[in-house]
């Protein structure tokens, strides 16, 4: 377990993201120095049934460890089931199994599970015995410790929080990580730490806090706040890693480009294959975020008309909103987005004429991205997508 959680100076953990910590995403993150990561949640009973999609998940690869591997449900057979699945198929790479706890969304509500199992200790204390029994039955096979750890949201109260990590404890669970918001508010709002303190107060276990830790310092102050063991973060790294690199250095600023960051990535997806294309899309919108956003509503077809007719930005909200076409599916299309942009950003810092027209054979645009053929691609990424 020490060896493993290595506490000094607080690391960062790279939060379980559906559509978010998939393989290659991981792989990129460990390029930076993170070190524990975690799956995107796996639905215990889709994994259960053998669902193509979810089974996706479980791709992992040579140095993708340490490794925690995240599982929703509210049903402790069916969560047995998936713990030993998962158990076998991250094999040496995984770590831990997490019970999610925190998932505000609607499917979470519809089945009952995710943060809507705070309303039933008991119900949460069998889920995580019943994850305890699997690994206890591993270690009895292999020798092998797979800790189990919970993500939850604060409740209403500082003791309604407590009261409920008291119940995770008692289960047997090794690690609680707090995402310092309610369940109302989703992922926005400035998170209240003060939960995840009365945490580390009373409750006798390692305490990851999680909430809007977008730089090294503000983690390094949030642990001294709260004596967590280490902070956990989501958006800030999908947007820029370098940002949260503990070894980091001043040079990290200056390589933060956008493209220069969705191009390693894609690098990565070369390597392994994400389940899908729109996991490319959905980290294409998150790296280029800051850049091409629009900061204001648009909330008419005329606000846009005039957007997009706008000289200077035109072509970023052009370019935000032709990040999420279904037709954007292979790598080199990806690619191509990343030397159009570059292309603009140098048109606009020159302030020039730079006649965008004339390098129409070598710069990519718009309508050639679309018209892209696969054929070209890389033929692993190729395979795994005439598997969807
Ligand atoms: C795209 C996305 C996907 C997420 N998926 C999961 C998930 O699968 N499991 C989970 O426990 N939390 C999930 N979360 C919540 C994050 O793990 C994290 O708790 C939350 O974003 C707050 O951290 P942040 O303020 O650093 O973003 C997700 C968040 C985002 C933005």
């Amino acid at each position: 377990m020490e060896t493993f959680l290595e506490a000094k100076n607080g690391p960062i953990f790279v939060a379980p993201m559906v559509r978010g910590s998939e393989l290659p995403f991981r792989m990129y993150c460990r390029r930076y120095g993170f070190k524990i990561l975690y799956s995107p949640m796996i639905k215990s009973e889709q994994i259960v049934k053998g669902d193509k999609q979810e089974m996706k998940l479980l791709e992992t690869c040579e140095g993708d460890t340490p490794l925690v591997a995240q599982l929703s449900g509210r049903d402790p057979h069916t969560l047995y089931a998936a713990a030993k699945i998962v158990i076998n198929a991250f094999g040496k790479n995984l770590n831990a199994i997490d019970l999610n706890l925190g998932c505000p969304q609607k499917c979470a509500e519809k089945g009952k599970y995710g943060a809507f199992l705070l309303e039933e200790p008991d119900q949460t204390f069998k889920c995580i015995k019943s994850l305890c029994k699997a690994s206890n039955d591993h270690y009895k096979q292999c020798n092998k410790r797979v800790l189990i750890f919970c993500k939850i949201r604060i409740g209403q109260t500082i003791s309604e929080t407590l009261k409920y990590a008291q119940v995770i404890e008692k289960a047997g669970a090794q690690l609680i990580a707090v995402h310092c918001r309610l369940r109302q508010s989703k992922n926005d709002g400035l998170p209240d730490y003060k939960h995840a303190k009365a945490l580390v107060d009373k409750i006798n276990l390692p305490i990851v806090v999680n909430g809007n830790i977008n730089s090294v310092n503000q983690a390094k102050s949030v642990i001294k706040q709260t004596g967590c063991l280490a902070t956990m973060s989501a958006t800030a790294i999908l947007r820029n890693p370098r940002l949260l690199r503990l070894n980091g250095s001043k040079d990290d600023e200056g390589l933060s480009s956008p493209s220069s960051l969705a191009l390693e990535y894609i690098n990565f997806c070369a390597q392994y294959p994400p389940p899908d294309p729109l996991y490319i899309r959905k980290h294409f919108r998150w790296i280029f975020r800051n850049e091409l956003e629009p900061k204001v509503n648009l909330l008419t077809d005329e606000d846009w008309k005039n957007a997009i007719n706008d000289e200077k930005n035109g072509w970023k909200i052009k370019l935000w909103n032709f990040l999420v076409r279904p037709y954007l599916n292979s790598l080199d299309q990806f690619k191509d987005i990343c030397t159009l942009y570059d292309f603009h950003i140098k048109a606009d810092n020159c302030n020039s004429n730079m006649d965008k027209n004339a390098n129409i054979n070598i710069i990519p645009t718009f309508k050639s991205i679309k018209t892209k053929k696969l054929e070209n691609n890389n033929k692993k990424i190729q395979s795994a997508y005439k598997k969807i």
